[in-house]
């Protein structure tokens, strides 16, 4: 069958897929331009799509031989899944072998939001380091503060893990609430996101986005968190109203932000980038090798079944095959 692999996977993900289908790969590190992704489709039976591809009744339109659209993300908001649902196209994620990866870099943020890393790299490399001070250059400790986090799943629960080691009181509020045992083992107190918002020093957003996160934490919420708190993002951008972000970053409404993902990827809000107060990375929650690697294994396991006909693994809209 036709493959259109959107990304620019390593040769041995290429080769196995080769080995069965006849496939057509993105050469390139940046996304397919949209004119050549509609053209790329036409005759396609699988994709195996990246996390920039926008999968919508139009890219379907230009695909009438489709069976599957393995996405190589656990967040799969770049598709309409009502529209690959209409058309009985089965939609698969990655879930699972990220949650690590990702968790470690939602702790790297908070680390380096609050001991000012990448401020105090940028120190020494400027030549600024000229002795040590005892109140010089302090920020404040994640030991034993308290840990808020926002979507309790499997990347909020690694993450709870972790915070466990640094001593943190948690408290989360999720859209279902963790049953008391599990609750109890993680020391996780279930709070609403009010409070979840007040109480935290940090606060980590582990949702994934739907019209319901949409800007779930806006100027009111941002209004609602302790000035000296700091917020962690790695789910998606747009559930922060990032313009209201740059302003609480200015005047100081919270202590600072650590941000893997933007509004408006790859651009961010005007003003953001001169928050000292915030440290910015390129959406690499799951950037490592071990870690893409197992993705891109995983979305190509998603893309074999799908396109014999079975239901894939990690099928997200497994009702069209009832
Ligand atoms: P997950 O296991 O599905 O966890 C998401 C959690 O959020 C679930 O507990 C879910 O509740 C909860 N939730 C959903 N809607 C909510 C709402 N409206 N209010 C409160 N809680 C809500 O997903 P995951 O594997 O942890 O991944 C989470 C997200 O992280 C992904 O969707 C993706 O966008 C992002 N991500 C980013 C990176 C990166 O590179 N930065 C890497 C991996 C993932 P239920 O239990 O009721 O479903
Ligand atoms: C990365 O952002 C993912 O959703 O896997
Ligand atoms: C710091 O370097 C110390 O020894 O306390």
């Amino acid at each position: 069958m036709n493959v259109l692999v959107t990304g620019n996977l390593p040769e041995s993900i290429i080769s196995t897929i080769r080995a069965e289908h006849r496939v057509e790969v993105n050469p390139k590190d940046e996304p397919m331009p949209r004119d050549q992704l509609l053209s790329a489709v036409a005759d396609k039976h699988g994709i195996l799509s990246m996390l920039t591809d926008r999968v919508d009744d139009a890219l379907l339109d230009q695909a009438p031989h489709l069976k599957i659209v393995a996405n190589c993300a656990v967040g799969y908001d770049n598709i309409d899944m009502a529209a690959a649902t209409q058309r009985r196209i089965a939609v698969t994620n990655t879930p699972g072998v990220l949650t690590d990866s990702t968790a470690d870099v939602v702790f790297a943020l908070m680390l380096a939001v609050g001991r000012r890393v990448v401020e105090g790299d940028q120190r020494v490399r400027q030549g600024h380091f000229k002795h040590f001070a005892p109140f010089h250059f302090l920020g404040q400790d994640i030991s034993g503060k308290t840990l808020g986090i926002v979507g309790m799943g499997r990347i909020g629960q690694a993450v709870a893990k972790r915070a466990a080691g640094f001593n943190m009181p948690i408290i989360y509020t999720s859209r279902t609430r963790l049953p008391a045992e599990k609750e109890a083992a993680m020391g996780a107190r279930y709070e609403n996101f009010e409070t979840v918002l007040g109480e935290s020093d940090f606060l980590s957003l582990n949702v994934p986005l739907t019209p319901q996160t949409h800007h779930l934490v806006g100027a009111d919420q941002l209004r609602l968190m302790k000035p000296t708190a700091i917020l962690i993002n790695t789910a998606r951008g747009p559930v922060i109203d990032e313009i209201a972000l740059v302003q609480a970053l200015r005047e100081q409404w919270i202590g600072g932000a650590g941000l893997d993902v933007y509004e408006n990827e790859p651009f961010l809000a005007p003003g953001l980038i001169a928050c000292k107060n915030a440290v910015v990375l390129p959406h690499v929650g799951s950037a490592t090798i071990e870690t893409r690697t197992r993705m891109a294994e995983l979305a190509t396991q998603n893309l074999f079944v799908g396109l014999r006909g079975g239901i894939p693994p990690n099928c997200l809209n497994s009702e069209i095959f009832t």
